[in-house]
């Protein structure tokens, strides 16, 4: 058999509010350019994002019910905690509300507050946005250390998030005193979604144990990396999913993950860290901002929620659907002549807007044509990762379409693919766009936009 289906049912549904292209057009208006300030009941296939946008089971809902909203020691931290540890094989466990809050953590009782980081440097693959922007909130350094290949967009190389090793020895040689702790972003969402090989986790491990500094993973995305692992990495294939996954928590010494990626629910994160001082350090810090250890910001009904979610993400019919179904959305799209990131990441796939309007210079943001055109012609919402998001700082123009977990079928993918494959029969005509308003930091969120060389309609 060919066809790999959703290995799920659908027991509950959500409706989609059809639109025309005239109303979204309006919509599109009216919020300033920026999809973001749309209404989600506006939007028909919502690719914005795959954080929390994912569906829960039938079994996580029973969950939901079952938990226990004891303020201390509840069945449901229990349960959470011997699923956490049978998964990764450590002990020291905090629940967070999401990933940026394990992540200040973790800067926090790695490095200190109030500027302790200065003249410190935390390396990472590829730093997530929020990771980066909490490690230099301490005042350190964030330098991404990618292989080449890793930068390449066309390359079709199997472990395109893997660190580069050499850079890192080189960094370590020269400042090992300044560097508090080592990252790896597991898949890395920065280079399109791209897995880390073990090979390479344990290259890094043995340069970071050469000079005595802890390594940690940023882990959201794990079991879709340990899927490629499986997939691609030789000698691998005929190992179990939880085998690998197991390997990857074995070679760190700790890990923040946010939950509402492969821990399969819509709120919800880990921190893990094996030194015990550091830990006590963590969780007198979890107590201080988001509660108590045993539920941490969080309901006793989202620790079974995540406790069953970690279960399932696990199970290789949904992750071979799930790796598959990115897959097919970008070997489609490819095939109709876009250019996208390659090959096609686990969450997302990422296309490359600049090659897609080359009549848009950059500073008329060609990813922000795109997002626009494909919400106009389809109401698909997506989102810009280039000159508007990054600055001065962004290399390429992409724009991302992350696909939420067990929530679109095969029929909206074909879709997305039909809209995209139209809207790139007209992209000579898609007009650049200028910038109206933007505040000074994080612009994409809130800035304002127009199209150039459009007239307003009246
Ligand atoms: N690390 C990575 C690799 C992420 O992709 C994200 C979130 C975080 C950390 C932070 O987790 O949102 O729970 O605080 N990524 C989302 C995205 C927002 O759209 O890629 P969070």
């Amino acid at each position: 058999m060919k066809t790999i289906i959703e290995p799920f049912r659908i027991k509950s549904v959500e409706p989609i509010r059809m639109t025309t292209r005239e109303e979204r057009v309006e919509k599109m208006r009216a919020a300033g350019y920026n999809l973001f300030k749309l209404h989600a009941t506006d939007v028909i296939i919502d690719l914005l994002t795959d954080s929390g946008t994912g569906a829960m089971s039938s079994e996580q809902w029973a969950g939901i019910m079952r938990g226990d909203e004891s303020y201390a020691g509840a069945p449901s931290y229990y349960r959470f905690l011997n699923t956490i540890t049978r998964i990764t094989g450590m002990t020291n466990v905090l629940p967070t509300h999401q990933g940026r809050a394990s992540e200040r953590l973790l800067v926090e009782a790695m490095i200190g507050s109030g500027g302790a980081g200065k003249g410190k440097v935390v390396p990472n693959n590829a730093h997530f946005d929020t990771t980066r922007a909490n490690i230099e909130h301490s005042g350190a350094e964030t330098p991404d250390l990618l292989t080449e290949e890793g930068m390449r967009t066309a390359s079709t190389a199997p472990f395109k998030g893997n660190m580069d090793v050499g850079k890192l020895r080189a960094l370590l040689k020269d400042r090992s005193d300044d560097v508090p702790f080592v990252m790896v972003t597991v898949t890395c969402n920065s280079s399109g979604g791209q897995p880390v090989s073990l090979g390479n986790l344990r290259e890094v491990r043995a340069v970071c144990d050469e000079f005595g500094i802890p390594l940690f993973l940023d882990a959201c995305r794990f079991a879709e990396n340990a899927w490629f692992i499986k997939l691609r990495e030789p000698g691998q294939q005929d190992r179990s999913v939880e085998a690998i996954v197991r390997d990857m928590f074995d070679l760190a010494d700790g890990a923040t993950i946010s939950a509402k990626k492969d821990g399969m629910v819509n709120i919800g994160g880990v921190l893990l860290i094996r030194d015990d001082e550091k830990f006590h350090a963590a969780s007198d810090l979890l107590i201080l901002t988001e509660g108590y250890v045993t539920y941490g910001g969080l309901a006793g009904r989202d620790l079974e929620a995540m406790a069953v979610g970690f279960e399932e993400v696990l199970q290789e019919d949904y992750l071979q659907y799930r790796i598959r179904s990115t897959e097919y959305l970008g070997e489609k799209i490819s095939e109709g002549g876009v250019a996208i990131v390659q090959p096609p990441g686990g969450h997302a796939i990422y296309i490359d807007a600049a090659d897609f309007c080359p009549h848009i210079p950059k500073h008329e943001f060609p990813g922000q044509a795109l997002a626009c055109a494909l919400y106009e012609h389809g109401g698909i919402r997506s989102c810009e990762i280039g000159s508007i998001m990054l600055g001065e700082h962004a290399i390429m123009e992409l724009v991302r379409l992350a696909i939420p977990r067990r929530t679109y079928t095969q029929s909206h993918i074909d879709y997305v693919i039909e809209v995209i494959l139209e809207v790139k029969a007209r992209a000579a005509e898609l007009p650049g766009y200028k910038i109206v308003e933007a505040p000074a930091a994080l612009r994409h969120f809130t800035a304002t936009f127009a199209p150039i060389g459009v007239k307003e309609m009246v």
